[in-house]
């Protein structure tokens, strides 16, 4: 879909770079890289491409979208954010609460993934019950992918995503990380799924799933493939793929509902 992004002025624009280097600071501060990233995706999440509701709109901000139960946790980022937000009443929270995730990203290593300012609040938070429900099958995930007008590639990169943080018995039912080194984005996500179940590190029947139907298992492989030659000595092809990919996902994912033309 072609994008036609709003004008902002130029007070907006630099709000933005100040908040950015803010976000900064305290994603540093705080280690909280992982929870600022699913404070995004959960926002963006949950928008559907048929009635064009939901989406990256600032409505997380409101107690009755933090009661849903895939949120048990946003709370904490809503509260760490707000004394920033507090100082850049200019800017809108969707825009802030999505810049926390690139931020979150680009903190932790991962790639830079572009960002267009110019959402607008809106009112009303969507239903419950429009996020990926972790215990489900390949063909629940699809079907809630595809209300977001997501692709197989932009699934399969974005569940990626879990390279970084780890769940929370008290807020999910679930215990322990994806990777080894949680605050760090790289492509371990991938690895980790295809060298099976280990002690400590943890694979959700969502994340089973990328292995097991055979259009995702392709893409895990491009992104997990360690592929050392003589020039890349340290960096592997694989993570380019990856970082590229994952890019792009966001963005769209960062985007969704949001300058369609
Ligand atoms: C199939 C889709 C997905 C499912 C079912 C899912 C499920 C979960 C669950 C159950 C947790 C644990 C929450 C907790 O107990 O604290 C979690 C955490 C997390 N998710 Fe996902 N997730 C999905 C997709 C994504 C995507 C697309 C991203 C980002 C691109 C993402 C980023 C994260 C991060 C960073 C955490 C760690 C939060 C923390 O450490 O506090 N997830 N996810």
């Amino acid at each position: 879909m072609t994008k036609c992004y709003p004008t902002v002025s130029e007070e907006y624009q630099k709000a933005v770079e100040k908040a950015k280097r803010k976000l900064r600071g305290l994603i540093a501060e705080k280690n909280c890289a992982p929870l600022m990233l699913r404070l995004a995706w959960h926002s963006a999440g949950t928008f559907d491409v048929k009635t064009k509701t939901g989406g990256p709109f600032g409505t997380m901000k409101q107690l009755a979208e933090l009661a849903h139960g895939a949120n048990n946790g946003l709370d904490i980022a809503v509260r760490l954010l707000e004394p920033i937000k507090e100082q850049f009443p200019i800017l809108s929270y969707a825009d802030f609460y999505q810049l926390a995730g690139v931020v979150a990203v680009e903190i932790t290593g991962g790639p830079e993934i572009p960002f267009h300012p110019g959402r607008e609040d809106k009112p009303h938070p969507p239903p419950e019950g429009r996020l990926p429900d972790a215990t489900k099958g390949a063909d629940h995930l699809r079907q809630v992918w595809c209300s977001m007008g997501l692709s197989d590639q932009d699934i399969v990169a974005l569940s990626g995503g879990h390279t970084l943080g780890r769940c929370h018995k008290e807020r999910s039912g679930f215990e322990g990380p994806w990777t080894t080194n949680p605050l760090i984005f790289d492509n371990s996500y991938f690895k980790e799924l295809l060298s099976g179940e280990k002690e400590g590190l943890l694979q959700l029947p969502n994340d089973k799933v990328l292995l097991s139907d055979p259009s995702f298992r392709p893409l895990v492989d491009k992104y997990a493939a360690v592929c050392y030659t003589s020039l890349h000595i340290n960096g592997s092809m694989d993570e380019d793929a990856f970082f590229t990919e994952y890019a792009e996902a966001h963005l769209k994912l960062s985007e969704l509902g949001f300058a369609d033309a």
